[in-house]
């Protein structure tokens, strides 16, 4: 029997060997026993970070989702595999057993092809979170089409970009969306989108909201009559183990956002055994990640992992503070939650709310806590370990990326000793190093340096959608033969690491992760402003927050400062989304630059955290006079 659930620290130790050691094996032996192949593989790794190319289980055959659904049947045919928690708590909770998905999803699968979708076309997915969302995605898998959802938070410009980027022929959303008290008009968020995106001929809707919507002849359809009508069997489609399953956009810190691509057999292997270790998933467990599936922890750690290993899993539609901040506790209680996933975000919202919204709930069923997306502080990790967890239940400080597709560094439950803001040690397979500027890995404990990882991993993105150049510039090129994460990590006396933040120009805003570039051209196009530079500033709730530099083109011309910031919001609003608003805007006669004209936004960001005891040297500035200027009128 291979290690598929490890279950203390010395096991931890013992696979984790074997693991590096002979990776080839180790990840074979975990591949032939816990998933159903069409066709074995011929060789179980083939890689070269210079190029860079990767595969696993090459000339293997399958479908994920009869690894997800199928082959459940027998098993667990009667089992919920997903429970949805509608936005409102009077409406009614859905419990959809793994035989009610198994036909939901051949019908919409037999839907996609009737409206002329079929392998390796792309897929644009612009859903709240509702069944329809997990269905559609699952329902891409079944005939090998490729998805791209899209996190319905984001703006018709944002959604017209990804959508023209991968070519999608189909987008899938629904009338609108419900978050919390208000209602969001997703469908016209697509038409807008649409006017720039000649590549889609189908738009299939999804009804939610009940309100009248404008629908195109020829190209919108509402999604229920078709799936009415549709056949409620659909064979799956057997695909290469390396053909791309989905791609998943992310901010990088300049340029358009990169259309991350995930391959089959690897991703499902690797988020499969991940989820069962890091959460020691059991069969009676009910599982909640509170993530949104438009990002990849909702990919990974709601649809795939789950779905994968059989288990109940958990889609909330809502958010934490509707009705009121003790919802997710009251859905912790009322569907008696075992393993509960979250952001460090959402942990210091509700931690501000007091321990009020707690205590009115029964919370005895929680058995492991997780974290997922930035760092998280001391304070929000105690609170959510005093009060949530009763410093019973250990929390999974998880770190991993969109790019590496499964969780890479983070403790396995009840098997590593937890340690607060540390993600401990490196999963199964998992081959971190830290580097030093000069590019030497840096060997020993108690040291820090640039986050990198030596040797492949199943579940890594291949390559960045019609640009592999960019793959190779942004993760194997600042350092030789290995992939660098753009994050900055100490290693502690005993080797436990702590991520400390991004050492790019990424801003982590509530989780999310936001690039200073698309932000700035934002800006930038407003017709008063000359330039402008981002920074994140420490904030209470969100992590980090965004202020803004911004130089105008005739000081004078706009005297009305706060209806300018007002306008620039605006814009970013419309390009980006919401959550890329800033919270401060600071109007300065420059910007400090360095002579070659970069912006020394070292300098910026210590300004915003007002941590201007050391700004370091700024004699190598072109002109030193502007930060004294900043500095008298910071925010
Ligand atoms: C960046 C990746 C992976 C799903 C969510 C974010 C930061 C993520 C942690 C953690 C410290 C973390 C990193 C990383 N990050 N998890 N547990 N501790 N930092 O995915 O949007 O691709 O962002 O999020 O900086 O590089 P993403």
């Amino acid at each position: 029997m291979s290690n598929y659930h490890i279950k203390h620290l010395e096991e931890y130790y013992q696979v984790y060997r074997k693991s590096v050691r002979n990776p080839e094996t180790f990840w074979e032996e975990i591949a032939e026993e816990h998933f159903m192949w069409r066709k074995k593989w011929n060789n179980v790794l083939s890689w070269d970070f210079t190029k860079p190319e990767i595969k696993w289980f090459e000339g293997a055959k399958l479908n994920i989702t009869e690894n997800c659904i199928d082959r459940h049947l027998y098993t667990r045919g009667d089992k919920t595999a997903i429970i949805f928690e509608p936005n409102n708590p009077e409406e009614e909770a859905q419990h959809i057993t793994y035989r009610e998905l198994h036909e939901r999803v051949c019908k919409f699968a037999n839907v996609l092809k009737d409206n002329g979708v079929g392998k390796g076309d792309r897929v644009c997915v612009y859903l709240p979170m509702i069944p329809e969302l997990a269905i559609s995605v699952l329902a891409c898998a079944r005939i090998g089409a490729i998805h791209s959802v899209v996190f319905a938070g984001f703006s018709s410009t944002a959604l017209a970009t990804r959508i023209n980027d991968s070519e999608c022929k189909m987008v899938i959303t629904s009338d609108g969306s419900y978050r919390g008290s208000k209602t969001i008009d997703l469908k016209g968020i697509v038409d807008e989108a649409l006017e720039d995106c000649p590549c889609v001929d189908t738009v299939l809707v999804a009804k939610r909201i009940n309100t009248n919507i404008s629908m195109k002849e020829g190209r919108d359809k509402w999604l229920q009559p078709l799936l009415d009508k549709a056949h409620n069997d659909c064979k799956p489609e057997i695909v290469d183990a390396e053909d791309p399953l989905f791609i998943l956009y992310t901010s990088g810190s300049t340029g358009k956002p990169k259309g991350m691509v995930h391959t089959t057999a690897g991703y499902m292997v690797y988020t499969a055994y991940t989820f069962k270790n890091v959460f020691q998933y059991r069969e009676e467990d009910v599982y909640w990640c509170t993530a949104d599936i438009g990002w990849i922890t909702g990919h990974s750690y709601i649809v795939y992992g789950p779905l994968c290993n059989g288990a109940t899993t958990i889609m909330f539609e809502g958010v934490p503070s509707y009705p009121d901040f003790g919802r997710f506790w009251e859905i912790v209680a009322k569907h008696k939650v075992n393993q509960f996933y979250t952001a460090p975000t959402a942990i210091r919202a509700l931690a501000k709310e007091g321990v009020e919204h707690l205590e009115k709930h029964d919370l005895s069923s929680l058995k492991v806590l997780g974290t997922v997306g930035e760092p998280i502080n001391e304070e929000a990790w105690h609170w959510y370990d005093d009060n949530v967890g009763k410093k019973k239940s250990p929390i999974v400080d998880t770190w991993w990326q969109t790019e590496t597709g499964g969780i890479m560094i983070s403790p396995i439950a009840f098997a590593t000793p937890t340690k607060p803001t540390y993600a401990t040690l490196p999963f199964i397979g998992i081959q971190p190093a830290l580097m030093d500027e000069q590019g030497e890995e840096i060997k020993g404990n108690q040291v820090d340096g640039r986050l990198c990882i030596k040797y492949p991993w199943p579940s890594m993105a291949r390559t960045i959608w019609g640009n592999h150049q960019r793959y190779k510039d942004t993760y194997f090129s600042a350092y030789d033969n290995k992939y660098f994460t753009g994050d900055g990590a100490l290693r502690d006396e005993v080797g436990y690491y702590r991520i400390t933040g991004r050492v790019d120009d990424v801003i982590i805003v509530s989780g999310h992760n936001l690039g200073t570039a698309p932000i700035e051209d934002a800006i930038n196009e407003h017709p008063a402003v000359a330039e402008s530079a981002i920074v994140g500033f420490p904030h209470d709730i969100k992590g980090n927050a965004l202020y803004g530099y911004v130089t105008l083109k005739e000081t004078g011309e706009y005297r009305n400062q706060d209806n300018l910031r007002k306008e620039i919001n605006q814009i970013i609003t419309e390009q980006i989304g919401p959550i890329a608003k800033l919270d401060k805007i600071q109007f300065t006669d420059g910007l400090p630059k360095t002579r070659s004209g970069k912006i020394m936004r070292r300098i910026l960001r210590k300004i915003a955290s007002n941590d201007t005891s050391n700004l370091g040297d700024t004699s190598t500035l072109l002109n030193p006079e502007v930060v004294q200027d900043i500095m008298d009128n910071v925010l």
